[in-house]
């Protein structure tokens, strides 16, 4: 079977595709893929109840390419009618079982998302970023995600009480602990778990599109410039223009013609502007 190319996207079924992934070459698996029940009209909603089966080959497939140390990260989120589906818990379960370890959940939560009003819940505007490894210990570059530090240290870190010039032992009892004053004179710390990014759609002309920032935000903590990152449910190509962006290599897969064409499109414009931006 002919390997396949960096930086390219391939039309077809990721199932028929991924076997053509070599082991372990991997190191980071940044997708969407097509949510239970949802845009069918665009491109086909599994069943809920068929959900897991459809999905669990891949995942195997998922394991057999990423490196030892590389992760998966999920971008999913159950839908609810009169109540929630169930289907993305017994997918973590299922996945757990196949021997993925479950290590953290990211919340995507979209802001500026549009008001509306629900008989029975409020808008959703959040998604899921699960997180998955193969091993305990994995490349996790924390340094390239850092935020300012916020004005809360103007406050905080110019009045330490006694307590905060020694290290303090969670009351969660998890064994971890923190010095408050270890943060004084620093611009940058590391991040929460909830990312803040605004929804696109329109622009994008894929109606279940994530915002760039999304995929670049893990691409920066989980790889390293040269790594390559496969996204198996490509759409717009959205993962691999936060590829471009961040020097990284990519693989994409996206089963239907209209997007994989509107993908390379995408692609193509990107690679333009950034070799434009070189001759500037
Ligand atoms: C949630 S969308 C991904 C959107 C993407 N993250 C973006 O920003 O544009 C899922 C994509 O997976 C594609 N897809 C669905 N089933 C597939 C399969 N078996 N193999 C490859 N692609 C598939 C759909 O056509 C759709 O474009």
């Amino acid at each position: 079977m002919e390997p396949l190319r960096f930086n390219n996207i391939y039309l077809g079924d990721a199932k028929d595709i991924l076997p053509r992934v070599e082991d372990e070459s991997v190191d980071l698996i940044m997708t969407s893929p097509p949510y239970a029940e949802k845009r069918k009209k665009s491109y086909g909603g599994i069943p809920e109840n068929e959900y897991i089966d459809w999905f669990m080959p891949i995942a195997r497939e998922f394991k057999r390419v990423l490196q030892p140390k590389g992760s998966f990260v999920l971008n999913i989120k159950e839908g609810a009618n009169v109540q929630r589906e169930t289907y993305v818990i017994e997918l973590i379960l299922e996945l757990k079982r196949q021997g993925w370890l479950w290590t953290e959940e990211y919340i995507w939560y979209k802001t500026a998302s549009m008001p509306g009003k629900w008989p029975n819940r409020f808008r959703d505007s959040w998604e899921r970023c699960l997180h998955f490894t193969k091993n305990k210990k994995f490349n996790m570059y924390q340094d390239s995600v850092r935020v300012p530090i916020g004005d809360w240290s103007k406050t905080r870190l110019n009045n330490l009480k006694s307590y905060d010039k020694k290290r303090t032992i969670s009351a969660s009892k998890s064994g971890l602990g923190r010095k408050v004053m270890n943060w004084k004179g620093r611009d940058l710390v590391y991040p929460d778990n909830v990312l803040k990014f605004a929804p696109v759609c329109k622009n994008m002309r894929h109606s279940a599109a994530y915002p760039k920032e999304l995929p670049l935000w893990f691409i920066k903590l989980f790889t390293k410039k040269g790594d390559i990152v496969l996204d198996p449910f490509i759409g717009s190509g959205t993962t691999g223009l936060a590829c471009l962006e961040s020097n990284r290599n990519f693989i994409g897969m996206e089963i239907k013609r209209k997007y994989f064409n509107l993908a390379n499109k995408n692609i193509q414009l990107e690679q333009q502007r950034l070799i434009n931006d070189e001759k500037k």
